[in-house]
């Protein structure tokens, strides 16, 4: 009072005023005394509840509460409550706090005037409790992502006021009540990603308040579509995919002309799209892909419909000609109509749909040839186009499409000879011209598209030889030259090919020896060199030595020890079956010759062969089986008896270096053991000098990294052993659409905290620090809780320790840092950049490597800004889940930035796992933007400006 007095004075007010101000300051503050007396007893039992439920809760979730104690008015600045003017609670908001309990002792009676519950992105568990029909007033009430169990309660259809409803995100069954339909004032409904079954009751159209969201999509709702969803008419957005509608969608849904959002996508409907989906011209969303639904593109998408963005189409039995029955789409981002029945041509008018990025319409009957126009859509990244009836030449303007990683036009019939100017598509990384009729010879320009992984010309007429120019595409994993007319040698130069896995060169005129060259390829797995005019002995890789004889057959003279082939000798005429004469002629000489060889053998390599045993003897002796803390020997022996001699049946992946085995001891024990390919006594010795180092592996003591209980190493199988995690590799994972979806963002986020914690352990706290140098999706491992272990570590430079092998190796492509490129060193700063990588993987769900390639520092700004600036955040997220909300929306944001700094390309301007770890555990900051207008560009220019 005096203070405001003498403000009020300091102004010059003259007296008078002042007086009157004062009699009614008095008047104010003596009315709301009497107001907080009259409710006291009231105020007591909100005080009183309130304490009872947090005494219920979790003993970390009671200390975020600590401001909530005995005989204070809650009004009186506890967290999370907010009250009116008469000092009742009117709002409880917790969002994102970590609120662990669940709901049972929440004493829903005693907060008549609550308005507001935010209890978004808890940890609250339980059934949801009847009562919250006491919540007369309820406007607001956001349960999503917790872990709720049990049914909807019919009761809260009671909840008459309530405009906004979300309990996505939790493990709710049941059906949705009959009486949802009694929600008269609700605006926005949300009950997506829950086990629902049932049907979608018809009471959802008496809604009629209804006009912002309805989201029933991701649970297991059946049933048809209700007509009276049509009565909603000011519905913006309608999302029932991912359920197990059946039957036709009904054409009511005609009538919602203000629709921007529509999707039905992975249900069981039948008959045709709504005639007026798009009358309203607002459609931005279209996904109706993995139905039955037949018939014509409606006329309402061919015209006006200028604001489509993205369209799933894909996976239905939609047909009509191409030509006429779309329009022209300024926005359209993505358009997906594969698998359907659309037929006519290619329409020049796609490009102008100038920020398409994916463009697929494999799988249909299109004819015609490809529109040099197309090219005008210069953001493209994935054109295919496979599948279909093209003709005519592959147009050399599709060069200008320089940031196109994906094109596929394979399974058509394309003549002519493969553009030159190919070469300028610097970013492909996946290429199939398969299947054509394309003639002349395979460009040697194509060595320029470094970062080709799959390259695929089959099944073409390519003629002359393969160009040693192919030996540039280093990070090359599949390569299919097969049913061609390729002549000549094999190249000398795709030694080079280190990562190569698939390799079909079968149904050419290739000739010559291939073991030199195929000698390098120790990555490869799979391999076809079938009817060729190939001799000589096979090359001495495995992958050769479990080859099937089908994928040899045909050949002019190859030899070796599978089965089917003669053994190689140093006569070449051996083998020539007509002329058995030729043998008996020459079998004396033959014998002359073993027992010679065999003299020279044993006179030559007599010391050598003594040295040998006796190493061996002495390895037995010093009993090499070495798994610590176990007896050794027992446990070689359970894990060859429980992996029955490394069976392939017990194969459950392929690791860095070796093959991974689950062995379910008898114990009941399971563990994971990765075998490798150490043989030799040499590289034993090798081993030994690095026991040392794998004995530091095992007393690492961290949650985030996978327990190494020890190295086994016995002449016939050497070993790592680990602890086995029961959800395998985040790669599987992500590439698994049903995992992936479970694999919701509260876990993504949690999974790369936990990344960042090991990580940073192994730099900051082991000593001497610890590199990972292989961090990628398939060495972090989750276990049954999600919780992140990455595996791996620091023992891929155990097998081959000292080779080159090693750092062309270093990493897994697409994850490894640029500067390795160049270096021989490697240091943590390698695993930081790895760690952004994989950041961006699990936020995108895939590789972000087209992403990567377009943020500003890699290549010229000029033409790479414009691109990140038009990338959108919320569409480079994986969208398979829902858009993250509240805190977990800022996390994902924040964990896009922090991955961008660890991509920079000057090793030092990236963070340390130190500081990694530390940010991410911080308080982060709330959006200056709003989320669905973010992108990728100015996340880059945000961290630039930033002083990480
Ligand atoms: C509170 O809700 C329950 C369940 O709907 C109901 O049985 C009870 O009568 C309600 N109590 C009050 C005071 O409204
Ligand atoms: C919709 O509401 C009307 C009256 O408000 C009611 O008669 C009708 O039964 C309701 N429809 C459904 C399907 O619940
Ligand atoms: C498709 O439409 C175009 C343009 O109207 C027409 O020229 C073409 O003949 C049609 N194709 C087929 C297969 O009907
Ligand atoms: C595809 O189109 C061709 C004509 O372009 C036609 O002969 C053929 O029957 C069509 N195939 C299918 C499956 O519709
Ligand atoms: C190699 O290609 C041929 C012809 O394209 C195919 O028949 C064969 O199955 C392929 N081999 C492998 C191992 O995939």
């Amino acid at each position: 009072m005096k203070l405001l007095a003498k403000r009020l004075s300091n102004k010059f007010i003259p007296l008078q005023v002042m007086f009157f101000f004062v009699i009614i300051v008095l008047a104010l503050v003596s009315s709301s005394n009497v107001a907080a007396y009259a409710s006291f007893g009231e105020e007591g039992t909100e005080a009183v509840a309130l304490l009872k439920w947090k005494a219920s809760l979790d003993n970390q979730s009671q200390s975020l509460l600590s401001s909530w104690v005995g005989s204070n008015n809650p009004c009186n600045n506890w967290v999370g409550i907010g009250c009116n003017n008469v000092g009742r609670v009117t709002s409880m908001n917790f969002t994102g706090c970590g609120l662990r309990g669940t709901l049972h002792n929440f004493n829903f009676s005693s907060f008549p005037s609550l308005l507001r519950m935010d209890f978004g992105n808890n940890s609250l568990s339980g059934t949801v409790p009847p009562h919250f029909s006491n919540l007369s007033k309820l406007i607001f009430l956001d349960l999503s992502l917790n872990h709720l169990s049990g049914t909807i309660p019919f009761e809260m259809c009671l909840l008459s006021n309530l405009n906004f409803f979300d309990m996505s995100l939790n493990q709710i069954s049941g059906s949705i009540p009959q009486q949802i339909g009694m929600l008269s004032s609700l605006n926005d409904l949300s009950l997506h990603s829950n086990y629902l079954t049932g049907s979608i009751p018809a009471s959802i159209g008496n809604l009629s308040s209804l006009s912002t969201r309805l989201y029933l999509n991701s649970n297991k709702l059946s049933g048809h579509i209700p007509s009276n969803i049509g009565n909603l008419r000011k519905l913006q957005v309608l999302l029932l995919f991912q359920n197990q509608l059946t039957g036709t969608i009904p054409p009511e849904l005609n009538n919602l002309t203000f629709l921007v959002g529509f999707a039905v996508s992975q249900n069981e409907l039948t008959g045709h799209l709504p005639r007026d989906i798009c009358s309203g011209g607002l459609l931005r969303l279209l996904a109706a892909n993995d139905n039955h639904i037949q018939g014509l593109i409606p006329k309402s998408l061919t015209k006006n419909c200028t604001n489509l963005y993205r369209v799933r189409l894909q996976r239905n039995e939609l047909t009509g000609n191409l030509s006429e029955d779309f329009g022209t789409y300024p926005a359209l981002n993505y358009i997906d109509l594969s698998y359907n029945k659309f037929y006519g041509q290619l329409s020049e008018k796609w490009g102008e749909s100038r920020g398409l990025t994916s463009f697929r319409i494999s799988n249909n009957n299109i004819s015609g040839g490809i529109p040099p126009k197309l090219a005008e859509a210069t953001h493209l990244c994935v054109l295919d186009l496979s599948s279909n009836q093209l003709v005519g030449e592959i147009p050399i303007k599709l060069a200008s499409l320089i940031s196109l990683f994906h094109l596929s036009l394979s399974d058509n019939k394309l003549s002519g000879k493969i553009p030159l100017e190919i070469s300028k598509l610097y970013e492909l990384e996946h290429l199939n011209l398969a299947a054509n009729d394309l003639s002349g010879p395979i460009p040697k320009q194509l060595g320029d598209c470094t970062k080709l992984l799959n390259l695929n010309l089959s099944k073409n007429n390519l003629g002359e030889g393969i160009p040693f120019e192919l030996g540039n595409l280093h990070s090359l994993q599949s390569l299919d030259l097969s049913r061609n007319l390729l002549t000549g040698e094999i190249p000398q130069k795709l030694v080079a090919l280190k990562s190569l896995e698939i390799l079909n060169i079968s149904h050419n005129e290739l000739r010559g020896s291939i073991q030199s060259t195929l000698d390098g390829m120790l990555s490869l797995t799979s391999v076809d060199i079938s009817y060729n005019q190939l001799e000589g002995p096979l090359p001495n890789i495995k992958a050769f030595q479990e080859i099937q004889f089908e994928a040899l057959r045909g050949n002019k003279g190859l030899c070796g020890n599978t089965a089917g082939l003669k053994a190689c000798s140093l006569n070449k005429t051996v083998g020539n079956k007509g002329n058995k004469a030729i043998v008996w002629i020459l079998l004396p000489f033959f014998v002359i010759l073993f027992i010679f060889c065999a003299v020279v053998y044993s006179c030559v390599f007599h010391s050598r062969v003594r040295t040998k045993e006796t190493e061996l003897r002495g390895a037995n002796n010093q009993n090499l089986f070495s798994v610590w803390s176990y007896d050794g020997k027992l446990v070689y022996n359970n894990i060859i008896d429980a992996t029955n001699e490394f069976n392939s049946d017990h194969c459950i992946g392929e690791g860095g270096f070796g093959v991974v085995y689950k062995a379910h001891l008898l114990s009941g024990q399971v563990l994971a053991v990765k075998k490798f390919e150490v043989s030799q006594a040499g590289e034993l010795a090798h081993l030994k000098s690095f026991e040392s180092e794998i004995r530091a592996l095992t007393e690492i003591r961290h949650l985030n990294i996978v327990k190494l209980y020890g190295f086994c190493s016995h002449p016939r199988h050497s070993f790592l052993v680990y602890e086995y995690l029961e959800r395998g590799s985040l790669k599987k994972i992500l590439s698994n659409e049903e995992e992936a979806v479970d694999f919701e963002w509260i876990k993504r986020v949690n999974v790369i905290k936990g990344v960042a914690n090991g990580l940073s352990y192994m730099h900051h706290e082991c000593s001497p620090p610890i590199i990972h140098r292989d961090i990628s999706s398939k060495n972090v491992l989750l276990d049954g809780e999600y919780v992140a272990h990455i595996s791996d570590f620091g023992t891929a430079r155990f097998v081959k320790p000292d080779s080159y092998y090693w750092t062309s190796f270093a990493g897994t492509f697409g994850y490894a840092a640029p500067e390795l490129a160049y270096m021989v060193e490697v240091n943590e700063n390698c695993d930081v950049y790895s760690f952004g990588v994989l950041t961006l993987e699990v936020i995108m769900g895939n590789h972000p490597g087209s992403l990567i390639t377009s943020l500003p520092s890699y290549s010229s700004p000029s033409w790479s800004k414009p691109i990140a600036d038009s990338i959108l955040l919320k569409d480079v997220l994986d969208q398979r889940l829902p858009p993250p909300r509240n805190q977990l929306m800022v996390e994902v944001v924040f964990m896009v930035k922090l991955a961008l700094t660890c991509l920079r390309i000057s090793p030092k301007l990236r963070p340390t796992m130190k500081q990694v770890s530390a940010d991410l555990s911080k308080e982060k900051p709330p959006l200056q933007n709003q989320f669905y207008k973010i992108t990728v560009g100015e996340l880059f220019d945000d961290i630039n400006k930033s002083t990480f």
